[in-house]
């Protein structure tokens, strides 16, 4: 049954496109995944979807959904940079949890790790104040920024003092939140595991699967005893 208040927000927001689909069948969801085409993201909804949640998640407009909707997966079409879009989000969805792997920039330039992330709080606020809530961000981050190699510090500072803004956004948001910062990621299979630490390790210097990476935003989700904390997330040496 479609729900009033996400049927009339998608007649006043003109940019923003809802697959007939999703439209159709807007119902609550356990799962509201920004950031789900992504390398990571995909596996958040594949995995999500294997243990049985109902998974939506936000797409740009004109971006390719099979992938997503194979999954079974609600696609709800707009753009991270614009707040009205993750605030219609949330009513269409109506998530009893949501996760943010948000990562890049646009064509202007704008980077969504920090703009968009902060419109996506901002929406899980107001949609539930203590809404459980993951933020995917990056090893080195805030506090741990000055003990990162100066090279990493060069070619990446521009992405991790974006994501910085969004972690400390969430931190003084009412929101349920863990933050999950992994280091280098690849794609290869997941090894079945990886390591948790409140600061970098001599383990987190190695790449770990984005697929081990999805598993932990998932066990993350499902554990409130880790709310309020910032975990680096690192790879599980295979046995
Ligand atoms: N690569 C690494 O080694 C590394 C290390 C540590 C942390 N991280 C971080 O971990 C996260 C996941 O990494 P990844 O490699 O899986 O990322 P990715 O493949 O680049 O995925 C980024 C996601 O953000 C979405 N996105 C970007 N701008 C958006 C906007 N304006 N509105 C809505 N969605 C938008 C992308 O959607 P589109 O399909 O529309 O582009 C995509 O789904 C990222 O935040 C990344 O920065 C990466």
């Amino acid at each position: 049954m479609a729900h009033p208040r996400a049927g009339s927000q998608v007649a006043r927001d003109p940019h923003l496109i809802y697959l007939e689909k999703s439209f159709a069948m807007t119902f609550s969801h356990d799962l509201l995944v920004f950031g789900a085409s992504g390398k990571t993201g995909l596996h958040v909804v594949r995995l999500a979807r294997a243990a049985g949640l109902r998974v939506a998640a936000l797409l740009r407009p004109g971006r390719d959904a099979e992938a997503l909707e194979r999954l079974d997966c609600t696609v709800l079409r707009g753009d991270a940079l614009n707040a009205s879009d993750c605030a219609a989000a949330f009513a269409a969805a109506q998530p009893a949890t949501a996760v943010s792997l948000l990562g890049g920039r646009n064509e202007k330039g704008e980077r969504v790790d920090a703009t968009g992330n902060l419109h996506v709080i901002d929406a899980a606020q107001a949609w539930q104040a203590d809404l459980r809530f993951v933020l995917l961000t990056s090893m080195g981050c805030d506090e741990q920024f000055a003990g990162m190699p100066e090279q990493v510090q060069q070619l990446l500072g521009e992405a991790l003092r974006a994501k910085t803004q969004a972690e400390r956004h969430l931190r003084a948001s009412t929101l349920t939140w863990t933050i999950l910062r992994p280091g280098g990621l690849n794609d290869m299979p997941a090894v079945g595991g990886y390591l948790l630490s409140d600061y970098p390790t001599a383990e987190s210097r190695n790449y770990l699967s984005r697929e081990d990476v999805a598993q932990a935003v998932l066990d993350a989700l499902g554990d409130r005893t880790r709310a309020g904390r910032a975990q680096t997330v690192s790879a599980r040496p295979a046995a």
